[in-house]
Order: C-alpha cells, then structure tokens, then sequence
C-alpha cells in the first residue's frame, strides 16, 4: 500500500506544525516579557515597615508606570518637575541608597514596572538640625510630597511631542542595556501604550490646571474630588478643598459603635473602608485577583492599626509637661481626651476653613458605595446619612509630628494655633523638614524652607487658617507648659 499521506500534503503539515511552534514560542515570550509577574525582591517583606514603604498592593497593573521610562522622563523633560534633581523635587521621601522613593513600588509584570503605595503620602521625615542625616516614620504625614506637581508632571510629559520612542529609546539605551527583545517591547509598545495612558488622565485632571484654585502645595491633596473625578468619573465642579496628609498610625483607636469617624470631616465609616478605598484610588481599576487585594487591605489594617505612634524624640521639661497637662484638662480635653474625640463637631462650632466640607455630599458617598460594591468588595464604607457639617476632633496621639495644623494645614506650628487666628502666620513655607522644637512643628520660614517648600497664602481660596480659637486667651507662660504637654502625647 502507498502512503495515505501524499508527500505535498506533509508539507504542508510541517509548515502549520511549524508555524504553530512559533506562534506558541511567540506567545510565551509576548507574555513572559508581557505580562509574567514576579515576586517582588524578598528583602521588601522581611520586615512590616519595609512592606508598607516599598511593598506592592498590586497598582502596578493599570496604574504603573514602566520602569526605564519612569527612570528617564526626568532626565527628558528635567523644566517639568518643580527644581532640579529629579523626583528628589518633588518632595518625595527617599531613603539613601533605594532605587525608587520611599512610596514607589517596583514590581516586575513581564517588564519593570513602577506603582505607587500608601507611603508616598503616609511617611514623614524630619531632621533635628540641616546637618542631621533625616529620621523616616512610616504611616506619618506626607508632609512634603508635592502630588499636584507629581501628577502634573506625568501628564506634561505624556502632552510634548518629545515623548516618542525615539528620543525614550535613546536615554534608555544611554542607561541600560536591554536586550532586543526588550528594545523593541518598548520601542513599539511600552512606549507608545505608556504615552497614550498617561494622556488618557489628562481630562481628569484638568482642575489641577485652573487658574482660579491655588496649588495644594506639598502635603497636601484634594482627596474627596479625587474619589469624584476618578472612582465615580463625575464632571469638575467647582469644589477646592485641599486637606493635609493626615497620620496612619495607631487606627486601631478609632471605634465604629462609639461613634467615630474617618476622614478630616468623617465621611468614611472606618479604617478599614478608608484602607480599600484609598488602595482601589492607588490601582486606578478595579483588582485584578481580588482575594490578593483584600489580602494587602486586611494587612494594612492590621499594621496602620497596631503601630505606635512616635515618640518625641527631643527634651521634655517634664514639670512644665504635668502642669501643662492641667490647662489640657481645662481648654482641650473636653473635645480631644473624651467621648467627643473621633467625633464630628459641628462647623459653627469649630469655626475653620468650609471648603473641604464643600467637596463632598451624600450623593457622592452613595455613588462611590455602589462602585465599590459592583466590584464584589464587603466594606461599611462612605457615610450616606449622617449630617456632615463639621470636622473632627482629632486624636492628638503623636501630634507633635503632624504639622502643619488642621485640616488644611494653614498653621504652621502648634505655637502658632495657639494664637488668635489673625495672629497665626499669613504667609509660611510647607514641606521642609527640619524641626522646630520651639515652636513644635516644622520650620516654615528662611532661605532654605523658601527654597525647598511651597508657598502657603492663608487668604486665598481653601487655605484660610481661621476658627479653633481655642487656648488662645492663655499667658504666654501657659502655652508654653500645654506645648510641653503637648509634646508627650
Ligand atoms: C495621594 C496621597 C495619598 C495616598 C496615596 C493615600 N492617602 Fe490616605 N489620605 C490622604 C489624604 C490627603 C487624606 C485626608 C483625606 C480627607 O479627609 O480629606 C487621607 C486619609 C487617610 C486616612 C484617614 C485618616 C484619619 O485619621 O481619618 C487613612 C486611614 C488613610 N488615608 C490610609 C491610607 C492608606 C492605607 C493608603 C494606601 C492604601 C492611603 N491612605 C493612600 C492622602 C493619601
Ligand atoms: C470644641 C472642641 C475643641 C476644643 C475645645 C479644642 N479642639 Fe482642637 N480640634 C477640634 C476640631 C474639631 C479639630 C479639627 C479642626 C479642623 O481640622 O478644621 C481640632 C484640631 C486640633 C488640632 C489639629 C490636628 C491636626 O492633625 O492638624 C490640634 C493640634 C488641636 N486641635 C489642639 C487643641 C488644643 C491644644 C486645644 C486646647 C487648647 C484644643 N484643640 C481644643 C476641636 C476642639
């Protein structure tokens, strides 16, 4: 009998057996180089602070940023950021000898890429004197990132016609070695594909732009029209209320059934529902595995619930502290050691800055619920029918560490909120860390703050340092033991 198979038919079936090993072999590289992820460098979770400073949370997926373009756009568009010296202008924190900022994640998704986590806005540093080499806190206030400028520069870049493969490509190649197939990963589509994302925000970032607001100004940002214009996709309003980087630490204080409330103005129901909105924020799209995300939540709460707040590492007269403590007991207590602490207390009562109540309503908090519940996601979540006309009154437990002061941070130092608020400072630099153990807070005037802060003008729109008038009728020499008090807590 002859073959069945005649010899043209056989090569035929070579040349389909062959051209289906190499789409397979195609296949394999587009994801291995594509979309394989791997663990991250193991030393990022040997110990809790680690994790919470460079760990993933999985926002490397839709909102990361490829890692050489990262590295290079400020070496392309350097007039673009705020000063010279890359990202380190941006004020971002950056531990010596790290790769990526303090906040900044590397995780490798097929190729290097860079997301961002809760410590680029939740860790303070300071420095005792400009000499001293600066102290990290994890979960403290991001007092001197500069987010509008960091977005901004993002979109900026993605807007000039320079950012193409060709000019990328060349810094790239000027830094690293990739290997082909890599070069034209990124030639033709990492580059491209990253350009095209980052334009997509532009629109949604366009209040960042107006004219009519003033900057946020480093540590601060407008969180609830962020929820707006991202989570729920609503149109810009003409809403500003920029709030100060609060402190994460010790959440574990907040209490649902004793009536506490998250955020400055308490429209979240509790840490946990403020973790996961806060992390979906970070992913920018709903979780790609979401029992992995709820995993990084529960995580969170766990760490941001049990971590202590720091210590005030500098002298305490502690006589002038016990005496001090009595005029707390008198002036301060009564909202900020009792059942009214973590509660919200009325706006006419308080007195402060309106704006940042302004941004927010009970529509938006039911609109934000239904999107984080489509996503299958269990939290208690915004707060939907409760009044939320005030602010509230703060655990003051590492207060020292929290300037600037209130929910705007329009006072520079706790000696300066001690004074009427005609008295207070019109005018003052936010974002430099050198400490001021006179005044308890940080240094907001002299060349150097002038030079690395942002400019804070208490008369324009949001950033009024009006109201908590309290305490401000004491003598001088009692502000000055309630400030050592407040130096303890
Ligand atoms: C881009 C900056 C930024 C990032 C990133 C960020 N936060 Fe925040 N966070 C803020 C600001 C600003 C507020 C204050 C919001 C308000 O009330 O207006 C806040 C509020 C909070 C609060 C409420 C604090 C309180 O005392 O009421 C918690 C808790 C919190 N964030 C945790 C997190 C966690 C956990 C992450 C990461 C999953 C995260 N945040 C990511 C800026 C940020
Ligand atoms: C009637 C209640 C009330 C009294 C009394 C009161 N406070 Fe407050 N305090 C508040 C509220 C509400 C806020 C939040 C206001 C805001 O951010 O706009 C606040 C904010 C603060 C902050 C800023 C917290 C931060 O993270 O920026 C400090 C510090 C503070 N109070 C200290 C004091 C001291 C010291 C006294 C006593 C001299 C005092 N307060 C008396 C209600 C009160």
């Amino acid at each position: 009998m002859n073959d069945p198979i005649k010899p043209k038919h056989r090569k035929r079936k070579i040349i389909l057996l062959l051209l289906v090993i190499f789409a397979a072999i195609g296949g394999y590289i587009g994801w291995d180089r594509g979309f394989r992820e791997h663990p991250q460098e193991a030393w990022i979770n040997s110990t809790p602070e680690l994790r919470f400073m460079y760990g993933s949370i999985g926002a490397e997926h839709d909102a990361g940023i490829p890692y050489w373009i990262w590295y290079v756009l400020p070496r392309v568009f350097p007039e673009k950021l705020p000063g010279p010296g890359g990202y380190a202008s941006l004020g971002v924190p950056w531990q010596q000898g790290q790769e990526v900022p303090v906040g900044f994640t590397k995780k490798t998704i097929g190729f290097p890429r860079v997301g961002n986590n809760c410590a680029v806005c939740h860790t303070t540093t300071y420095r005792a004197t400009p000499d001293s080499i600066p102290v990290f806190v994890a979960a403290g206030p991001g007092h001197t990132t500069n987010v509008g400028a960091f977005f901004r520069f993002l979109v900026d870049c993605a807007k000039d016609p320079r950012f193409n493969a060709d000019n990328i490509m060349t810094e790239i190649n000027a830094v690293t070695d990739l290997d082909l197939i890599d070069k034209m990963l990124y030639r033709f589509f990492i580059i491209p594909i990253t350009k095209q994302r980052l334009l997509e925000r532009e629109a949604q970032f366009k209040w960042l732009y107006r004219k009519d607001f003033p900057d946020w100004g480093r540590g601060r940002d407008d969180a609830m029209n962020l929820t707006k214009y991202f989570m729920i996709k609503l149109p810009m309003d003409d809403t500003f209320g920029p709030t100060d980087m609060p402190s994460n630490w010790n959440l574990k204080k907040y209490q649902h059934d004793k009536g506490h409330r998250m955020n400055f103005a308490g429209d979240s129901h509790d840490a946990y529902s403020v973790i996961m909105d806060s992390a979906l924020g970070l992913l920018g799209a709903p979780p790609k595995r979401k029992e992995e995300f709820v995993g990084h939540v529960k995580w969170l709460h766990e760490y941001l619930g049990n971590l202590p707040a720091p210590k005030y590492p500098f002298a305490i007269d502690q006589n002038k502290a016990v005496q001090g403590k009595a005029l707390f007991d008198a002036n301060c207590a009564r909202c900020h050691a009792s059942e009214r602490t973590g509660t919200r207390v009325p706006l006419e009562e308080v007195g402060t800055e309106k704006d940042r109540i302004d941004t927010w309503n009970h529509e938006h908090a039911k609109a934000s619920n239904k999107v984080v519940k489509d996503m299958g996601l269990e939290r208690r979540g915004l707060v939907e029918d409760e009044p939320l006309n005030g602010y509230i009154a703060a655990f003051l437990d590492g207060i020292w560490l929290r300037a600037p002061y209130l929910h705007n941070g329009s006072v520079p130092t706790l000696r300066d909120l001690l004074q009427s608020s005609e008295r207070r400072p019109k005018v003052f630099y936010r974002g430099y860390d050198v400490y001021d153990q006179a005044k308890v807070g940080f240094v907001t005037a002299g060349a150097e703050a002038e030079r690395v802060g942002t400019k804070h003008d208490a008369t324009q729109r949001g950033n009024s340092n009006q109201g908590h008038e309290f305490g401000v009728q004491l003598s001088d020499a009692d502000k000055d033991t309630l400030l050592e008090y407040l130096k303890t807590l």
